[in-house]
């Protein structure tokens, strides 16, 4: 095997907002059903922030979990990367907040907004300057969405849960990291999903307000045949490069925004959907949170073991897209 860049994962940890919102609860909200919900998306039911919870609060406790199963204290970290778009405040960045939380002051913390891709640029980027920083660096993949969710929208607000997930990554001379990484974007299709108010191209006034345009605006139907041939093309392209036949894959790990973009996926990856960790049933799409949330849940129940080749795919606004082959 040849390895595009050496690291290794320390830890992974998660944390889910305590409130469950079901399909059965968004039937007395909006004209939709259960039955509705889950043949077009997979989805069963969402966490759901409390109003005091915003994305650091939800890192911190997923990075706790991580922090312990790494076996190493926050003071050892060199770096903090967050893949959101929900965080905190515009600024200070979420991982400004969590280095607080953390008190661990000193070390760069810094946000990336790549949207469902989030997790995956940050691995990336956190991968490519680890040599340099030369600590374990903490990345995570947080998205608070139902705080931007239009509940009047049923094309939106049936879609999104909450949900924070961290991998701890740290230099190592073992045959373990990336085969292959990919990370792209195409600006150009960012009308398609879009937050437009709250900016500075649309600063909040009561206007904006009123028109919920702080809110997430999708066109879901185009967005998702984007999403069908931009994440099978990258899954693809990352296994080509892994120099690996897809059969060697253990797992895929797919960000989650619809079982059918998954399914496609895996189709054109030429990846069995039995080698395939699905959880969206129990969260909805949480933006940058579904990966590493579907990542620990897999190695924490065994699924995913040391040495094993998992596979990631993502798409998301921007658009934004991801995929590495990464030797666990
Ligand atoms: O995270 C990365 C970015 N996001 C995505 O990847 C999301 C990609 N898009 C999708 O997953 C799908 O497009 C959706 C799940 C959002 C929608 O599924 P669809 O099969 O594309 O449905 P559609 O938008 O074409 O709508 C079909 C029908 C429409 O009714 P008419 O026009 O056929 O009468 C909608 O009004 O379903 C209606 N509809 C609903 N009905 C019940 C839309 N939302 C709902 C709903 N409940 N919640």
């Amino acid at each position: 095997m040849k390895f595009f860049r050496r690291f290794k994962i320390l830890g992974t940890g998660s944390f889910l907002p305590e409130k469950v919102l079901t399909n059965h609860d968004l039937e007395k909200m909006v004209d939709t059903t259960d039955e509705w919900i889950k043949t077009r998306t997979g989805i069963e039911k969402r966490h759901v922030a409390s109003e005091l919870q915003a994305a650091s609060d939800l890192v911190r406790e997923a990075a706790k979990e991580a922090l312990k199963n790494a076996g190493i204290a926050a003071t050892a970290l060199g770096a903090i990367i967050v893949g959101t778009i929900s965080p905190d405040t515009m600024f200070p960045s979420t991982a400004c907040w969590v280095q607080k939380d953390l008190e661990i002051p000193g070390i760069p913390a810094f946000d990336i907004s790549a949207a469902c891709s989030g997790f995956l640029y940050g691995m990336d980027i956190g991968s490519a300057i680890l040599p340099a920083i030369g600590k374990p660096i903490l990345v995570a993949g947080v998205d608070v969405l139902t705080k931007i969710t239009n509940w009047e929208d049923r094309g939106t607000c049936v879609l999104f849960g909450d949900g924070a997930g961290v991998a701890i990554l740290a230099p190592t001379d073992e045959d373990k990291g990336y085969l292959s990484s990919i990370i792209g974007a195409d600006g150009s299709l960012g009308e398609l999903l879009v937050q437009p108010a709250g900016g500075s191209r649309m600063p909040a006034t009561h206007e904006t307000v009123d028109r919920k345009l702080h809110t997430v605006h999708m066109k879901g139907n185009e967005i998702f045949k984007h999403a069908v041939r931009t994440m099978g093309d990258a899954a693809v392209a990352a296994i080509e490069e892994s120099g690996i036949p897809p059969d060697d894959i253990d797992m895929f790990v797919p960000h989650q925004a619809n079982n059918r973009i998954i399914e496609a996926t895996c189709k054109r990856a030429k990846v069995p959907l039995s080698k395939t960790h699905i959880t969206i049933s129990w969260h909805g799409n949480m933006s940058a949170g579904t990966i590493p949330i579907a990542f620990h849940d897999a190695v924490s129940k065994g699924l995913i073991k040391r040495g094993d080749k998992v596979l990631f795919a993502a798409f998301g606004g921007g658009f934004t897209w991801g995929a590495s082959v990464l030797v666990f």
